[in-house]
């Protein structure tokens, strides 16, 4: 992999990657997501199809440097996610970088979808949802060690979900879509950041990267550009 911006050089390794997406202390909520030329999220209903040994690198790097991932219950429930493993390439990267091995998963559901037997359903993963989600759902989750985080009435309330997370000491919130969770951050002004993966690759079909227009366009402004096997890794920061 190397570095086209902002100046070229070589990113030898995954050390070197680390490097390239490190943030300062504080809180931040930065996007990740794998994207076709035309804007394609998924082939055949799943990111797989667009992703690339260079996609996966990237992939790693941003949790090992992630204080907790959040995710829309339909990434989770459509992609099959666990709890990030502490055994596994990310948790090794982890602890080099001083972390604990593992981070927690919040997931975010309006429903709170979730329901206790998912693989996800432990008590290192955290729901964010709302009052209207149903209670008896809500009290199952935290019988089986779910911490659940009530932000908002009707619907979360994206800022007051990341307070509570940085009250539990996860300030640096890495987000994996999907593209309803990506719509609802922007339009609630809360992206700090989008790191976008451009795949060589052309695929139509109703997946964007956002689930509706938004009330304003978003002008993310170019920070760096990586490349490897002519996969393009950008990182934009959004100003708020
Ligand atoms: N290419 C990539 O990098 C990438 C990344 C992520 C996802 N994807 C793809 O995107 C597809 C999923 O899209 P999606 O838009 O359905 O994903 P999503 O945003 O992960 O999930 C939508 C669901 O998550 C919950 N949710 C999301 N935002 C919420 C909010 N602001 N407030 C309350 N609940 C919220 C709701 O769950 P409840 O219905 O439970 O309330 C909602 O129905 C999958 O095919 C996945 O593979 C691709």
């Amino acid at each position: 992999m190397r570095r086209l911006l902002p100046d070229p050089a070589p990113v030898p390794d995954d050390e070197a990657l680390v490097e390239a997406y490190r943030l300062p202390a504080g809180r931040s909520l930065r996007v990740d997501f794998v994207a076709s030329l035309d804007g394609s999220v998924t082939v055949d209903g799943r990111s797989g199809g667009l992703g690339s040994p260079g996609d996966q690198r990237v992939f790693r790097a941003l949790r090992a440097l992630a204080d907790v991932v959040l995710v829309g219950h339909g990434t989770a429930a459509a992609e099959g996610y666990r709890p990030v493993a502490a055994d596994a390439a990310v948790g090794r990267l982890r602890t080099a970088n001083g972390r604990p091995a593992s981070a927690p998963v919040a997931v975010v559901s309006r429903r709170a979808s979730l329901a206790p037997g998912d693989r996800l359903a432990v008590p290192s993963t955290v729901l964010v949802t709302c009052a209207a989600a149903d209670a008896g759902r809500r009290a199952a989750l935290e019988a089986a060690g779910v911490t659940v985080l009530v932000c908002g009435d009707d619907d979360v309330d994206l800022p007051a979900a990341l307070d509570a997370l940085a009250d539990r000491g996860l300030e640096q919130v890495l987000c994996e879509g999907g593209p309803a969770l990506l719509s609802a951050a922007l339009a609630a002004g809360v992206v700090d950041e989008l790191d976008l993966t451009i795949t060589p690759a052309l695929v139509g079909g109703p997946d964007r990267l956002l689930a509706g227009a938004l009330a304003d366009v978003v002008r993310p402004r170019l920070l760096q550009v990586l490349e490897e096997d002519g996969v393009l890794f950008t990182r934009y920061a959004i100003d708020r």
